[in-house]
């Protein structure tokens, strides 16, 4: 893969997401998928949701050396950059599995809201899947050009009414739901509204997401699990090595 194209920049900045075949190569899929399922069996437990939707295993980068290879992936970022328009840095990563037929849907909503951020341009999250995830393994579904709309409040995840509630017009937008092959992955921007279907087959959804924060991005008080264990103080840089900046290949490396 080159540069990504003038055009792949166009739709993501149109639609608020956009997919990027192949991001990873066969062997790195084997290599994450591996590691990614190595590490949910030690982990599971320490899932931040309760509520039977995925396991969801947050900052994987801090403590597994294939994980941190992953969410610090050069290319990946070096994408992320081109799409945002604005340097990076990782604001987190989560592992996120639903288990063979887990019959709950991730509920439509924007991540953004969720954030304790402040003097942020732009943040969105890679995608990656790590096994094949057709619409019945649990893909995503995206509300195209709903990115536009950055003043709601956090939505609930499990209720599939809360973002429609919230903003009545974005229930009349077409869908798009995006299939991906394992190494595929999507981009999203924060403010995109977006949920993820059921896993109805027998077989495990292994997501990799690597969401990316405007380098600038300051700390705006409010909690999130993220950076409650961190003591800052509001309006702080979120610039320290808990938010590391992945190397930046050559772009003829790419
Ligand atoms: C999911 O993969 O189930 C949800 C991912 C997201 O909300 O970004
Ligand atoms: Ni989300």
């Amino acid at each position: 893969m080159t540069e990504i194209s003038e055009e792949l920049v166009a739709e993501y900045r149109e639609n608020g997401f956009v997919r990027v075949p192949g991001i990873l190569t066969a062997a790195e899929v084997e290599r994450f998928r591996e590691g990614a399922a190595a590490y949910l069996v030690q982990h599971r437990h320490e899932s931040l949701e309760k509520g039977g939707v995925f396991s969801q295993l947050v900052n994987v980068w801090q403590h597994d050396e294939t994980g941190r290879d992953l969410t610090l992936h050069p290319k990946v970022a070096r994408v992320a950059e081109q799409l945002s328009g604005v340097p990076v840095r990782v604001w987190h990563d989560q592992l996120l599995v639903k288990e063979p037929h887990n019959n709950a849907a991730t509920e439509f909503h924007q991540d953004r809201p969720y954030w304790p951020h402040t003097n942020d341009r732009h943040s969105l999250s890679a995608w990656i899947a790590l096994v094949d995830v057709p619409p019945e393994r649990g893909c995503m579904t995206f509300l195209p050009g709903s990115q536009h709309q950055t003043t709601l409040q956090p939505q609930n995840l499990h209720d599939e009414d809360d973002l429609f509630q919230l903003d009545p017009s974005l229930r009349w937008i077409p869908r798009v739901t995006v299939p991906l092959r394992a190494g595929d992955c999507t981009f999203h921007n924060s403010y995109t509204g977006h949920m993820a279907l059921p896993n109805r087959t027998d077989i495990a959804r292994i997501a990799h997401v690597t969401i990316y924060m405007d380098a600038a991005t300051h700390f705006n008080g409010n909690p999130h699990p993220v950076t409650d264990p961190l003591n800052l103080t509001p309006n702080q840089p979120l610039n320290s090595d808990s938010f590391p900046q992945p190397a930046q290949p050559p772009l003829s490396s790419l």
